[in-house]
C-alpha cells in the first residue's frame, strides 16, 4: 500500500488524532572504517568487505495507528526525502505488515538528522527504526532473524543499522558479524550540498576499476584496532575502495579531506559513498578543533562532531498497552 500523498507530508500543525498508542525508536548513522569492494556480480550487486561503525547520529521514527500508511519527515533536510512508497521507512511498514498478513495501517513521523544520501545509511536507519516501531506497535516481537532476514531485502546497509555497535559485512554487506571494540572513538562527519546517487558511485567505481578489482578481505590489523580501541593504529588503516569513484563525482571533496588533515585528524576518508567526508580523531577536543577548522574554511556545509560505537536501533518511548519494554533487538 502507498502512502497517501495528500496526507504525506510533515505535519507542523500538530500531530494526528489517531489516539494516543505511539513507538519511539532512535537509529544511528553509521560510518565505514573499511569498504573493500570486490568486481561487480551476476546481479549487479559487489561483493564487499564492509567494517561498519555506529555513530552518535540519530533518525528517530514514530510509529502510531492511522487508518493508512502515511509518512512524515521533519529536520534541516526534511524536503530531500521522498515520501511516498519508494520510502525505505515506508517498505519496511509494509514488508513487517505483508509477513503477518496485516494491514500497514500506520503513520511513520521520521525526525530527520543523518545526512541525507550522505554515505552515512540515513535511509537504511529509518528502515530499520520503522520496522522494530512497528513491530513494537503491532505486538508482533518478531524474532531477531526474522526482522534480520526482512532488513537484508529492503538494502545492503539496512541489517547493521538494526544491530549497530560495530561489524563486519560480507556478501553485498547484509551478512553480519559483531566485532568488538575496545574504546570510544572520536569522529567529525563533513556534509556536504547535495547527496551523491550510491548506484552512480558504484558505476563510476566499476569504470575506474574495471573487473580488476581483487576479492575483497577484511583488514586483520584494522580488525585489532578496533579490538584494542587505539586510534592512531585505526586512523593508519582506514580504507574506502569507493573514494576514489566519489571523489571523480565531485573532486571539491579532496579540499575538504585535505582542510580536516590539516587541522589536526589523525585521518580523513570520505564516508561510505558519500559525499559526506569523516575525520577520525584522537580526542575529543581534536575533535572539536578539526570540526571548528571545517565550518571556517567555508569547505563543508556542517560539521558535526559524534563518537563510535553507537547502539544499534533502540526504543526510546513505548506508549502502547502493552507493557513498556526498552527493546533492543
Ligand atoms: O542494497 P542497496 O539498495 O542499499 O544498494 C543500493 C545500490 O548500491 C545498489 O542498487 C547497487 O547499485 C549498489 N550496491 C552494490 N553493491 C553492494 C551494495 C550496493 O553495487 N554490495
Amino acid at each position: 500500500m502507498s502512502p497517501d500523498p495528500n496526507t504525506s507530508t510533515a505535519h507542523p500543525g500538530g500531530e494526528p488524532d489517531t489516539g494516543s498508542a505511539a513507538v519511539t525508536v532512535q537509529v544511528p548513522a553509521k560510518v565505514n572504517v573499511q569498504l573493500a569492494v570486490g568486481p561487480p556480480r551476476p546481479d549487479g550487486f559487489h561483493e564487499l568487505a564492509n567494517v561498519f561503525l555506529a555513530v552518535g547520529l540519530y533518525d528517530r521514527v514514530t510509529a502510531r495507528p492511522a487508518e493508512r500508511l502515511e509518512l512524515g519527515c521533519t529536520g534541516p533536510d526534511a524536503d530531500r526525502v521522498p515520501l511516498d512508497g519508494t520510502n525505505l521507512a515506508a517498505r519496511a511498514a509494509t514488508s513487517l505488515a505483508a509477513r503477518h498478513g496485516i494491514e500497514p495501517a500506520v503513520r511513520l513521523d521520521i525526525e530527520k538528522d543523518i545526512p541525507v544520501a550522505g554515505g552515512m545509511a540515513g535511509g537504511s536507519a529509518d528502515a530499520a527504526g520503522a520496522l522494530l516501531a512497528c513491530d513494537v506497535l503491532w505486538g508482533l516481537q518478531t524474532p531477531q532473524e526474522e526482522l534480520l532476514e526482512i532488513c537484508a531485502e529492503l538494502g545492503s546497509d539496512v541489517p547493521f543499522s538494526l544491530v549497530g555497535g560495530a561489524a563486519l559485512g560480507r556478501g553485498r554487506g547484509e551478512r553480519l558479524s559483531v566485532l568488538e571494540v575496545g574504546a570510544e572513538f572520536h569522529w567529525v562527519f563533513a556534509t556536504a550540498e547535495g547527496g551523491l546517487s550510491t548506484p552512480a558511485v558504484y558505476r563510476e567505481f566499476d569504470r575506474l576499476t574495471g573487473s580488476a578489482a581483487p576479492e575483497p578481505q577484511p583488514s586483520e590489523a584494522l580488525l585489532a584496532a578496533l579490538r584494542r580501541g587505539d586510534a592512531e593504529q585505526l586512523a593508519a588503516c582506514l580504507a574506502n575502495d569507493l573514494e576514489p569513484a566519489a571523489l571523480s563525482l565531485r573532486p571539491e571533496l579532496s579540499r575538504t579531506l585535505e582542510t580536516g588533515r590539516s587541522a589536526g585528524a589523525a585521518a580523513a576518508l570520505v564516508s561510505g559513498s558519500g559525499p559526506t567526508c569523516a575525520f577520525l580523531a584522537t580526542s575529543a577536543q581534536t575533535a572539536e578543533d578539526v570540526a571548528g577548522a571545517l565550518r571556517e574554511a567555508g569547505v563543508c556545509r556542517t560539521a558535526r562532531t559524534a563518537t563510535g560505537p553507537a547502539s544499534g536501533a533502540r526504543v526510546l518511548h513505548d506508549r502502547t498497552d502493552r507493557t513498556a519494554t526498552n527493546r533492543t533487538p
